[in-house]
């Protein structure tokens, strides 16, 4: 591995990729986009819009309008997704195979998270979905919770997983499946002990916190997610199976990006907003961790190889040199607050980012 040394000064790798986004739509997508454009060649494309997207035509339409706000010039692959419900067909999926649009299929558990009412109440109702996922190899994407409110929230990823992944991954021996946001010990036991064709992503987050940070010194409504912060433990087993150089986990930010107003509030959304310096955030991890040199793969290549496309041949430089994240960016009519907001962040991306804060940005601090 062509990796320097960790005191070193700058770190070149393969333009990463993505493997887990919200971009939204309309305002919110224009406002966002930029982020990821600047750091990722691709990204797999969350369908949880409302209403969701859960048919090839309208995942068509929705790569169009992320395409038309595209800032000029800008090379990016989004790679859409279909959002799984009881009623998806295998014709549906087979369209959706047959369009080339579609990378994944996304398995919500009814009421789990943010616009999953209308996802999956029984996934025995997906039997012929996942058959044609199978035989069409489409990749079913899994966000890893039970939504049953008697689970305690910090042990419904490995409920979930006894209940419903592991019977699944057995009884769909060929269906390549990632485990989401992983963000236990149980998933990443889960993952690192399955059959070939069972990944997960990482978010940042999951990385550089542990439920802690939930409430250090008050509730912290912007560190707030689903799956929500877990243990120090849990954290570790994360860390544990990057620093092995384990392939089955790769990058996947989960960027969520919710208007500040949602997030502040007496019931505040779940959604972590981390495409402002996603790949600085995960670097700053690794760093602080002792596995810096595990970064390119994990960010470059692990991803592409699971989903079976070619790793990207351009690259990307981060530089160590300081910069403090902005306290917000704007957001539509609105105002976003980034992962990190008012702190310092030890890397920056080179050449400085341009295009990434829009116009008329209003940024608190120093923006690379
Ligand atoms: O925290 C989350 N936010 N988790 C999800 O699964 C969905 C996401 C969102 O769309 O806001
Ligand atoms: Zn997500």
């Amino acid at each position: 591995m062509s990796v320097p040394p960790s005191d070193t000064a700058t770190l070149s790798l393969r333009r990463p990729d993505d493997w887990h986004l919200h971009l939204r739509d309309g305002a919110a997508l224009r406002a966002v986009l930029p982020f990821t454009v600047t750091r990722f060649a691709r990204a797999i494309v969350m369908p949880n819009l409302d209403p969701p997207i859960t048919t090839s035509a309208a995942a068509l339409a929705y790569r169009e309008r992320i395409r038309a706000a595209l800032p000029a010039g800008a090379r990016f692959e989004p790679l859409m997704t279909l959002y799984l419900t009881d009623e998806t067909s295998a014709e549906e999926i087979r369209r959706a195979h047959a369009s080339s649009a579609v990378a994944g299929c996304k398995l919500y558990p009814a009421g789990a998270t943010t616009h999953s009412a209308a996802g999956v109440r029984d996934v025995g109702h997906l039997q012929a979905a996942l058959e044609a996922m199978t035989e069409v190899d489409l990749p079913l994407l899994v966000h890893g919770e039970v939504v049953d409110a008697r689970v305690d929230i910090f042990e419904r990823e490995a409920r979930f997983i006894e209940q419903v992944l592991a019977p699944l991954v057995e009884r769909y021996a060929r269906l390549r499946v990632v485990l989401e946001h992983v963000s236990t010990r149980a998933g990443v036991q889960f993952v690192r002990s399955a059959r070939p064709g069972v990944a997960a992503t990482v978010t940042p987050q999951h990385l550089l916190f542990n439920r802690n940070a939930l409430f250090a010194g008050g509730l912290r409504p912007h560190l707030y997610c689903l799956p929500v912060l877990k243990s120090e433990p849990d954290r570790r087993a994360l860390i544990e199976a990057i620093a092995a150089g384990d392939a089955r986990f790769f990058l996947g930010t989960d960027s969520a990006p919710h208007a500040r107003h949602a997030k502040e509030s007496a019931c505040g959304c779940a959604g972590v907003f981390s495409a402002h310096a996603a790949l600085e955030l995960y670097a700053e991890a690794f760093e602080r961790e002792g596995m810096l040199a595990r970064l390119p793969a994990f960010a470059s290549e692990f991803g592409a190889d699971f989903y079976h496309l070619p790793r990207n041949e351009e690259r990307v430089t981060l530089e160590r040199s300081p910069w403090t994240v902005p306290a917000i960016y704007p957001f539509g009519a609105g105002e976003l607050v980034p992962l990190g907001a008012g702190e310092s962040i030890g890397w920056r991306l080179q050449p400085p980012v341009t295009g990434a804060a829009p116009a008329g940005a209003a940024a608190a601090g120093t923006s690379p």
